[in-house]
């Protein structure tokens, strides 16, 4: 019988694994053992420091459920979902970026007409802003039937789900595009918002000295037969946390001006936002 030691420790769990395993699910384990002992025999990994990491995890477990996932923040502000994001969508050309779904999209939002406000509780939930564009794919051809999923907080920073006084689904719509493409929602202005901060992740935050703030943003998800799913958001250029984003999902191409709106559609601001779909060439690496 051979003694485990921290140098055979590695070799012995992945071996452990069984031959016929899915080859993906093989390849994400391997690795995730291999750098996990990397990183413990790197630290020089106490015994204690251990238990406190056993410990945090466990209080995001008691933290988390279908209102709240305290996995999904610690990810988010150590960067993780940004860099997944990052490697699986990676936008070429024209290619509208994409940024990080966060915690609080939910499926089943309203089905509404062009024009209709995602606002329930009319100007008590922000100015109006009227955010239009095009859905085109690469070439510049529009994309009609998309369906442009939106979701964005109340002036207090918080989404619906948060928030005992605003309607179910608050703040939430999807539209869909008309035959040239275009769409036409009425969101109203976002704020910047601390990401919750009472938990696990607010304690890594103040450990590592760092605010919870994200900066105004309005999320969007794009599906489309034939187009790979988009997750995005659109940024307020005046926003004073576009540099130092809790969860580092902002870029350069998403960041949108919030102009006077000169127009009938009562909005007090106008955002045009056109958005360019990649197509589905099948590649996507499926999940584990
Ligand atoms: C959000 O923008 O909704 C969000 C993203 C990541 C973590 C928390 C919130
Ligand atoms: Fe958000």
């Amino acid at each position: 019988m051979k003694s485990v030691t921290i140098d055979n420790i590695t070799d012995l769990v992945i071996a452990a694994m069984s031959p016929d395993m899915a080859p993906r699910t093989k390849e994400v384990l391997t690795n995730l053992i291999q750098h996990l002992h990397d990183f413990a025999r790197d630290v020089r990994l106490t015994h204690e420091e251990w238990l406190i990491g056993i410990d945090f995890l466990s209080r995001a477990g008691k933290m988390t459920d279908e209102k709240r996932n305290e996995f999904i923040l610690i990810s988010d502000i150590l960067g993780l979902e940004s860099l997944a994001d990052a490697i699986s969508h990676n936008a070429h050309g024209n290619e509208t970026e994409s940024a990080v779904l966060g915690p609080f999209f939910r499926e089943g939002a309203p089905v509404l007409p062009a024009g209709a406000s995602i606002a329930q509780r009319n100007t008590k939930d922000g100015p109006a802003v009227s955010l239009r564009g095009r859905i085109t794919n690469a070439k510049g051809e529009p994309v009609a039937g998309a369906i442009i999923d939106v979701w964005e907080t109340g002036p207090d920073g918080f989404y619906e789900q948060q928030d005992p006084n605003q309607p179910d689904m608050n703040l939430r719509g999807r539209f869909k595009t008309d035959d040239n493409g275009d769409y036409d929602i009425m969101a109203v202005r976002p704020v910047s918002y601390p990401i919750p901060y009472d938990g696990p992740a607010g304690d890594l935050l103040q450990i590592m000295g760092r605010h919870p703030y994200r900066p105004a943003h309005i999320h969007m998800v794009v599906v489309a037969p034939g187009y790979k799913k988009l997750i995005s958001q659109l940024y307020d250029r005046q926003d004073t946390y576009l540099e130092s984003d809790a969860v580092f999902a902002v870029k350069g191409s998403l960041i949108v001006d919030f102009k006077p709106a000169r127009d009938n559609s009562g909005a007090e601001y106008l955002v045009e936002h056109n958005v360019v779909l990649k197509a589905d060439d099948g590649t996507a690496v499926k999940a584990v």
